[in-house]
């Protein structure tokens, strides 16, 4: 018997989360998303504007934040999870070891896990009673009813509209979410292109659960993204994003069109390397540097018209679900 119920799950008023997004999130965004009633999610580097190399600082580093969030709510929310790569284990991937040591030591309940399905993982969160939200970063069936067999409790099916890192096929939402929705028994979270209530209709119509919404999050006055890059994708259209990687698209920066010339001559180049060497998404999205910085957002920003509250967000993108 299929479970449709997302709300159940999560905990949550809607069938709404918050998708972590690295720097773009901070414990004030993730604390006024839960307040609103979506699940919101602490994101790699939330809260912060400069990177550490070492395991044990991250992981304090999102302590930090954990009870930054604990101390604005009392609602549900989430930390993001990097799953082990495929034959590693869990020792072995020492930041992710840390940061669920220290997520099981702060009574973390929702785990939001990225990556390919891992055993271990998945038994060690369940093991502490966590909540298992799973995004294959390239959703297939396979990996889906992997997941569903290794305990997932909500799955997200991410179609290639998607801001962030993009899936290594070309399926689109309205092809992957159903596709993922038949394959599994377990609620479907839909992600990718969602930016207002249309978009959250579609992905029910589709037999999705709830959705799972990043790049709309970006535009609301709690998100940490620098106000000159908000403007920015407010003003910006589809055709004004270009390929920079082979995963990544950006809006049309100066960078941006550097290193798309450089994939679009060779598309073997590692740009998306090239792009983390100058610190990923954190020049262009959190300083506003166009010059270094690339703007990662999802296809479907003609959707994004204007700034508002995460509270105001919340109520529009959930208008008539429940
Ligand atoms: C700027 C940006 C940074 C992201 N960083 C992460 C990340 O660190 N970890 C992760 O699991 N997903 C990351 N994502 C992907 C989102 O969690 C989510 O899958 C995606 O935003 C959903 O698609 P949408 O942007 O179309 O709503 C990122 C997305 C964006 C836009």
């Amino acid at each position: 018997m299929r479970n449709n119920n997302a709300t159940t799950v999560l905990q949550t008023k809607y069938p709404l989360v918050q998708a972590p997004m690295s720097w773009m999130t901070d414990a004030n965004l993730v604390a006024t998303v839960s307040e609103a009633g979506g699940l919101g999610v602490l994101g790699l580097n939330a809260g912060q504007r400069d990177v550490t190399s070492s395991p044990e600082e991250t992981a304090n580093r999102m302590r930090q934040q954990i009870q930054l969030v604990k101390s604005k709510t009392t609602k549900p929310f989430g930390i993001n999870i990097v799953a082990p790569r495929s034959g590693q284990s869990l020792s072995d991937a020492i930041f992710t070891d840390a940061l669920l040591q220290m997520a099981y030591e702060e009574n973390v309940t929702h785990f939001v896990v990225v990556g390919e399905a891992h055993e271990e993982l998945f038994k060690q969160i369940k093991l502490h009673d966590g909540i298992l939200i799973f995004r294959p970063s390239t959703p297939t069936i396979e990996q889906a009813q992997l997941a569903e067999k290794l305990g997932t409790d909500l799955l997200v099916a991410t179609g290639s509209d998607e801001g962030g890192e993009l899936p290594e096929q070309e399926a689109g939402t309205f092809t992957i979410v159903p596709a993922i929705v038949d394959a599994v028994n377990i609620p479907v979270l839909a992600a990718s292109g969602i930016n207002d209530h249309r978009g959250v209709k579609a992905a029910l119509a589709l037999g999705a659960a709830g959705v799972y919404i990043g790049s709309r999050f970006l535009v609301t006055d709690e998100s940490p993204m620098a106000d000159e890059v908000k403007k920015y994708v407010i003003r910006s259209n589809f055709d004004d994003l270009v390929r920079v990687s082979a995963i990544r698209r950006s809006l049309k920066t100066p960078a941006a069109l550097r290193y798309a010339d450089m994939y679009r001559i060779d598309p073997q180049k590692d740009t998306e390397t090239l792009i983390r060497q100058h610190g990923g998404m954190r020049p262009g999205m959190l300083e506003a540097d166009f010059n270094q910085g690339v703007i990662s957002v999802n296809i479907g920003i003609n959707e994004i018209n204007e700034q508002s509250s995460v509270a105001e967000l919340v109520e529009s993108l959930m208008t008539d679900i429940i």
